[in-house]
């Protein structure tokens, strides 16, 4: 083992929690809670050479890594500086912040540790949502991957406005969101979600949908299904509720 390798395998091992399972160099690989590694070839689409990206809420980085990985012309990545901009249901809140405190994370800085291993190019913006524009990402891109978020807002539709505000016309918004299987398989077509706030253990997520309500946030907002691409479904995510699974939908803005 070279001293560089040894010296990341040790600042890895010291960073206090990581999201994403990412693989850097020389088989050190990040501990993640969430190993997307398998879902990502079948939700991204297959060409994205040459395309610039967003990754919105992109946490440690995986899928902007990935976009990276896979040609992209740039990709940008959003994310909110630290937990007291997170738009979290107060009644869980101060106990969210409290976790976050003693987890001894600085957000952000798995994001930048990778991107470090990796000798990547991605670009990192502070912000929320809510306020981004165009300006933020060097002008309207081709791609926009909403991933695993909306459930966390309490404005889901305010901000993939937003998402669509950043889109040249034609461009792709790809929503690898949650969404509730059972509530799925008992309204396939009407748009029915479950307010968890009140769900006890539920501490983090506003609204969680079937297919149909994921699909009604993207046509409120004007974005429409890319023809011929199918929803592809992970399996469920450490810590899912019962239930609860991840999917890759494709929308676009309309030329
Ligand atoms: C559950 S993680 C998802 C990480 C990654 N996108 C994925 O799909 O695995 C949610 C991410 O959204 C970010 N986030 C939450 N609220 C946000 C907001 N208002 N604006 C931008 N990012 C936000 C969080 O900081 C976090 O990085």
């Amino acid at each position: 083992m070279t001293t560089q390798t040894g010296d990341l395998r040790d600042r890895v091992a010291d960073h206090p929690a990581w999201y994403h399972s990412i693989d850097l160099a020389d088989g050190i690989t990040t501990p993640g809670f969430c190993d997307l590694r398998p879902f990502a070839p079948e939700a991204l689409p297959d060409a994205v050479e040459g395309l610039r990206c967003l990754d919105v809420g992109t946490f440690d980085g995986f899928w902007a890594f990935e976009l990276e990985r896979r040609g992209a012309a740039s990709v940008h990545t959003l994310d909110l500086a630290d937990g007291t901009q997170a738009d979290w249901p107060p009644n869980t809140r101060a106990a969210n912040l409290a976790d976050t405190a003693a987890s001894g994370l600085q957000w952000g800085t798995g994001f930048l540790l990778a991107r470090e291993a990796l000798g990547s190019r991605v670009q990192r913006v502070l912000g929320t949502v809510y306020e981004l524009e165009p300006s933020w990402v060097d002008g309207p891109v081709d791609l926009v991957l909403c991933g695993t978020i909306l459930q966390h807002l309490r404005d889901p539709v305010g901000a993939l406005e937003r998402m669509r505000g950043v889109l040249v016309p034609g461009g792709e918004l790809l929503m690898i969101e949650a969404y509730s299987a059972p509530l799925t398989r008992r309204y396939p077509r009407r748009a029915v979600a479950e307010y968890r706030p009140v769900v006890p253990g539920s501490r983090y997520t506003w609204w969680l949908g079937n297919l149909a309500t994921l699909r009604g946030y993207a046509a409120t907002v004007g974005l429409e299904p890319v023809p011929g691409a199918k929803p592809v479904t992970h399996r469920p995510l450490r810590g899912a509720g019962k239930g609860d699974r991840v999917v890759a939908l494709r929308f676009r803005r309309p030329a």
